[in-house]
């Protein structure tokens, strides 16, 4: 059946969008850590806030919605396949990797939430968390990211 895109398009979009996802994801808690270890009222803070501001709102929400959209688009029209069979049928044909695969996406996206709040916190002068603890949460979407990959390429 035809769609509105075909599938390797809407892969190739799903992947760039997970990629500029993911970017931003590895990037953000960076700015937090600058934030965290500058001068508070200072210059440094100012332009690290602003950059982290920008980041959520250019890169950050357009690919997580791209990324969602594609990535949904692709269960609903290639994944799952005939949806006019009962739905229970549908989802016990649900490949087990895909399961295992939202579980972690979902869990990326919690993570996108904690961030963009703590990034308003941040902006109110409120530094809960140290420069370190920034440093270290910014390798997580990373090896959540490794997981997704090869449960998506090697569908096990
Ligand atoms: C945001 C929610 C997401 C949904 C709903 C989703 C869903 C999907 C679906 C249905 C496919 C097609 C699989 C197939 O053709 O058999 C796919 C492909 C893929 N996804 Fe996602 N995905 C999401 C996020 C991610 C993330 C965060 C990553 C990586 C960090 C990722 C990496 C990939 C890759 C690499 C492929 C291509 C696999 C291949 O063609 O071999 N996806 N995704």
């Amino acid at each position: 059946m035809e769609h509105i895109i075909g599938y390797d398009l809407a892969r190739g979009l799903h992947i760039i969008a997970v990629i500029a996802w993911i970017s931003g994801l590895l990037m953000l808690p960076r700015f937090y850590a600058y934030v965290t270890a500058s001068q508070p009222g200072g210059e440094l803070e100012a332009a690290m806030l602003k950059a982290a501001r920008n980041l959520r709102m250019i890169i950050l929400t357009p690919s997580f919605i791209l990324a969602w959209a594609f990535g949904l688009f692709l269960f609903a029209t290639y994944v799952s396949g005939d949806w006019s069979r009962p739905i229970g049928e549908v989802l016990a044909a649900v490949p087990h990797w895909f399961w295992g695969k939202l579980v972690l996406v979902l869990g990326l996206s919690g993570y996108q939430g904690f961030l963009s709040s703590e990034g308003r916190r941040l902006a109110k002068g409120e530094r809960r968390h140290t420069e370190r603890y920034w440093r270290l949460m910014s390798e997580v979407p990373f090896l959540v990211a490794i997981a997704a990959v090869l449960l998506a390429t090697l569908e096990p």
